[in-house]
């Protein structure tokens, strides 16, 4: 079934934009309650979200971060009020399939989502490869002492920005060991709330608290004989850190609510995108926990600082993306080139991959030129008189939107913040269709 999964604190664009849905023959849930998200995607065959950027409990990027980190292939198209320049990068750093500003064109989503739709039902398991492309001497280093630890149980630290292919390396770690037949359980720190950590981690006996109704096994013992892989370790609570640190040192643990102690044979890897040594001194993370972990410490450089490896990944994104959606793209212009090595790709790799992913789908020709990248990506000589009406448009309503936030949406403030009166103020809202603006949408 085709189910699309809206998540918007207004309810009532919820429900319109189930009810367009269902009309074109999806099968839409929805929650007024980011928080309720995870559960939902757990409960649904989900095939495709679409949430709100501002929202209480999760934001929409928060919302983001955590899909993609337990459903990285699953869709994700943001909506919002605020389209402003940084929230669509941010967005689309972190995964984003798309971003639609209220009110929102329902014709261009729907096409989208009937491209999504096509792709998916295509795809049907088209194995996922976790091969590592590098012509960096600091990579092919990385990749040198990946080789050599390999048979050793050494822990090991990877750090790097977002996106610079931590998890693809502890991946590498896992598999190139002789460990590689036994569990690789993966942890996300960050999206399991910290009460829950504990009896994950460690499992917990019957009755060993409240919501204990059964024995259950923690992954410390599921992953016997195999690799723990500890993601986003910076954000573990220093409570926590002081609990694994001795599973570290011992080589043994408890089940929450057992005396039992149990040996174990588990390798750990842990990633993370903060500098440890500054939480280290702000008193966030133990310092004997970064000593024990760090024996063998992988910093991963940023895109920028390896420049010679974005045309090679580009080749291998367009390769893997042709066989995906059903298209033979041979290569990128020259102007696209020149655009890639420019820029400074700050959400790095995976950044690269959804601009290469996005523009093997729109593209229709068997070059990829800069009219087929994200909005972001294009040159000022790049825009079509179009575009730069929409930026402009865009420019002018975050300003507008800005300055009547801080006039607390008095309209006669706002005007008097922007240097302007209050008719042209009016005119240039009505231009930008903010003329039915009202105060409770700030
Ligand atoms: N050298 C590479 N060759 C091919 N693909 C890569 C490479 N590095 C990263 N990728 C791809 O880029 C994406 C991001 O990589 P990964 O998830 O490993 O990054 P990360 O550092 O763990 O990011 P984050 O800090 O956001 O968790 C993945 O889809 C991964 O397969
Ligand atoms: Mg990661």
């Amino acid at each position: 079934m085709n189910t699309i999964l809206i998540i918007d604190d207004e309810t009532a664009m919820c429900v319109s934009l189930s009810k367009l849905f269902k009309a074109h023959n999806y099968n839409a849930i929805y929650t007024s309650d980011s928080m309720q998200a995870e559960k939902l995607l757990q409960d649904n065959d989900v095939f495709l979200v679409i949430t709100d950027y501002k929202m209480p409990g999760y934001s929409g990027i928060n919302l983001i971060k955590i899909i993609k980190s337990k459903y990285p292939e699953l869709p994700v198209i943001m909506i919002s009020g605020f389209g402003s320049v940084e929230t669509i990068v941010s967005a689309m750093k972190y995964g984003a399939q798309n971003f639609y500003e209220k009110p929102i064109k329902f014709a261009n989503l729907l096409s989208e989502i009937e491209q999504l739709k096509n792709v998916k039902n295509k795809q049907n398991k088209i194995p996922t490869t976790d091969k590592i492309i590098t012509n960096n001497n600091k990579m092919k280093e990385i990749m040198e002492i990946v080789e050599k630890i390999s048979a050793t149980d050494i822990p090991v630290i990877i750090t790097g920005e977002s996106g610079t292919g931590k998890e693809l390396i502890a991946n590498a770690i896992h598999t190139n060991s002789n460990r590689m037949d036994n569990p690789y359980i993966k942890i996300n720190c960050a999206s399991i709330p910290e009460t829950l950590l504990e009896s994950e981690l460690f499992g917990h006996e019957k009755g060993a608290f409240t919501d204990a109704r059964e024995l259950r096994k923690g992954k410390f013992e599921i992953a016997e004989g195999g690799t723990i892989f500890f993601d986003e370790i910076g954000e573990m609570s220093v409570n926590t850190q002081a609990k694994l640190l001795r599973v570290l040192q011992e080589k043994e643990f408890e089940r929450l609510g057992s005396n039992n102690v149990q040996k174990m044979d588990v390798r750990f890897v842990a990633a993370t995108n903060k500098n440890l040594k500054v939480l280290v001194e702000e008193g966030k993370f133990r310092e004997d926990l970064y000593y024990r972990l760090s024996v063998v410490h992988l910093e991963i450089p940023a895109l920028k600082e390896r420049k010679e490896d974005i045309l090679p990944l580009v080749d291998y994104f367009i390769n893997d993306f042709n066989l995906k959606y059903n298209k033979s793209i041979h290569t990128i212009s020259n102007e696209t080139v020149s655009i890639f090595l420019e820029h400074s790709w700050p959400g790095n790799i995976r950044e690269l991959k959804n601009c290469v992913e996005r523009s093997v789908i729109f593209c229709e020709e068997p070059e990829i030129s800069p009219k087929n990248l994200p909005m972001q990506y294009k040159r000022v000589t790049d825009f079509s008189a179009n575009d730069i009406k929409s930026v402009y448009d865009k420019v002018t309503r975050e300003v507008i939107l800005d300055a009547l936030n801080k006039a607390k949406g008095s309209k006669t403030k706002a005007a008097e913040i922007l240097n302007i009166n209050r008719r042209t103020l009016y005119n240039k809202m009505k231009k930008i269709g903010l003329d039915t603006w009202k105060t409770d949408k700030v």
